[in-house]
């Protein structure tokens, strides 16, 4: 009866089965990529044109939505400058392989055969001049072109793994019936936004084969303070600076030269942002608040000639509203004219400006997360096929995975990556 059940049978035609089909037999296909997100769409793409025999599996009304809200809507699809130091992960040099084999160029050079323009935003980020929409249909253009059969929605409830044999593969029951496929690929992502379809259903799976998962967290995500200590910068909400911000030591260390805002709860902005993943609970913020400015010398050297108050001085060195909630506990010097300030004082309000540390009690968590750090455990993992080393024919791409990017569309280019070294592989596999 098993053999019957996996007799080959005539493709499925191309495009997406909508919700009021419904798959009654069983479906053979090479590959069932689950998750139509980033890489899942890449990889279903370039399986299905490598020849493969292709099922993508999504279980939200729409796929792809992080890229369609990614880039305020613009997708930051990639970064000219790409490599393992813009990732964390417990093995750091395990994006290496895929990153080196499909680069930014390549990536960019399907985007402008799809006629899609562009431009580089800030330190190599490239955006959509349009919307990200239009990456959403290159990537399904791509996927038609490869013959891949969208099924969605679809939750898959189970997979099993119907062993070595005739028919070695896997078998998935789904609420629109049973597929089996020779390989599975697990795209489904991380856990952040689950409004728009964030599930655990990658980990889970990983489990299930026994691979081991690095524990997951928020990252790319606002810092928030205890409300006691924030009280004193809340009404700085939507000021914005430059700062110098680092966390961590040793290869833990994190430090970024960004753009910084108060929130009413706390820091957000692309330099929290940026440090967030390297925070870890308890751990102390450094701020420099004027990066590249010897605030006290500046201060000093203010003495001998300004005319001005201290608190007047300050606000042309950093914001006025900054300069003023920093002076608060000084509101007796704040007022006096520079000429008779004491050294030590300017000294201490120069440094204090410098080294500013103060330590989160949280963050806004997964709701707000662009990314989940954390995952499958890549040294399980092969770093050239993204194939899992506890059993054959399984992979896990894109952010499921222990590799996370910095912000500055690293994390697309890693779901991209990962999505070709898998699809590449399995095709070459099937030859
Ligand atoms: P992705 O999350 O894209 O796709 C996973 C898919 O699997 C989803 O469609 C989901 O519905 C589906 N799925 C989940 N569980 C399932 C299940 N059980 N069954 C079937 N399907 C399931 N990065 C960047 O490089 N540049 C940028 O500009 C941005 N901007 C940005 C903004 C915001 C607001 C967010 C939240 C994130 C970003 N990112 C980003 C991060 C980027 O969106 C993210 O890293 C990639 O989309 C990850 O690609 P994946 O394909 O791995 O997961």
């Amino acid at each position: 009866a098993k053999g019957r059940a996996f007799r080959r049978r005539a493709p499925e035609p191309p495009g997406e089965v909508g919700p009021e089909q419904a798959l009654t037999a069983l479906h053979t296909f090479d590959v069932a990529v689950i998750g139509a997100g980033a890489a899942g769409l890449m990889c279903a793409a370039l399986a299905g044109q490598g020849g493969l025999r292709v099922v993508l599996i999504e279980h939200a009304a729409k796929l792809a939505e992080k890229i369609r809200i990614s880039g305020g809507g613009r997708c930051n699809f990639t970064n000219l400058a790409v490599g393992p130091a813009n990732f964390l992960s417990d093995n750091p040099n395990f994006c290496r392989s895929a990153l080196a084999r499909y680069t930014p160029q390549d990536f960019l050079e399907l985007v402008q055969r799809h006629g899609i323009a562009w431009h580089e935003k800030h330190r190599g980020q490239l955006f959509c001049d349009g919307s990200s929409e239009q990456i959403i249909a290159m990537l399904l253009a791509e996927c038609d072109a490869g013959g891949v059969v969208r099924i969605q929605p679809c939750q898959v409830k189970a997979l099993r793994d119907t062993g070595p044999g005739e028919t070695d593969g896997f078998h998935l029951d789904t609420d629109r019936g049973a597929f089996a496929a020779k390989r599975i690929v697990i795209a489904t992502g991380g856990l952040s936004i689950p409004k728009i379809g964030a599930s655990d259903f990658g980990y889970a799976i990983a489990r299930q084969f026994g691979h081991a998962i690095v524990p997951t967290r928020p990252a790319l995500v606002p810092l928030t303070f205890a409300p006691e200590d924030w009280a004193r910068y809340s009404g700085l909400a939507g000021l914005s600076l430059e700062v110098a911000v680092e966390t961590g030591e040793g290869k833990a260390r994190g430090a970024f030269i960004e753009d910084m805002l108060f929130t009413h709860r706390g820091l957000s902005g692309p330099a929290i942002l940026q440090i967030s993943s390297y925070w870890r609970e308890g751990q102390a913020l450094g701020i420099d608040l004027a990066p590249g400015l010897d605030v006290a010398q500046a201060l000093l050297q203010a003495k001998a000639t300004s005319q001005r108050q201290l608190g007047n001085e300050l606000a042309s060195i950093v914001p006025a509203r900054l300069a003023q909630a920093w002076l608060h506990a000084d509101a007796a010097i704040t007022a006096t004219p520079m000429s008779q300030q004491r050294d030590r004082d300017l000294r201490r309000i120069g440094e204090s400006l410098k080294d500013w540390r103060l330590t989160p009690s949280g963050s806004e968590g997964y709701r707000k997360a662009e990314v989940t750090a954390g995952g499958v455990d890549t040294r399980e993992l092969s770093s050239q096929t993204l194939e899992s080393r506890r059993r054959q024919g399984l992979y896990f791409i894109g952010e499921v995975v222990d590799v996370t990017g910095w912000l500055g569309g690293y994390n697309f280019q890693w779901a991209w990556a990962s999505a070709a070294a898998c699809a590449l592989a399995m095709v070459a596999g099937a030859a």
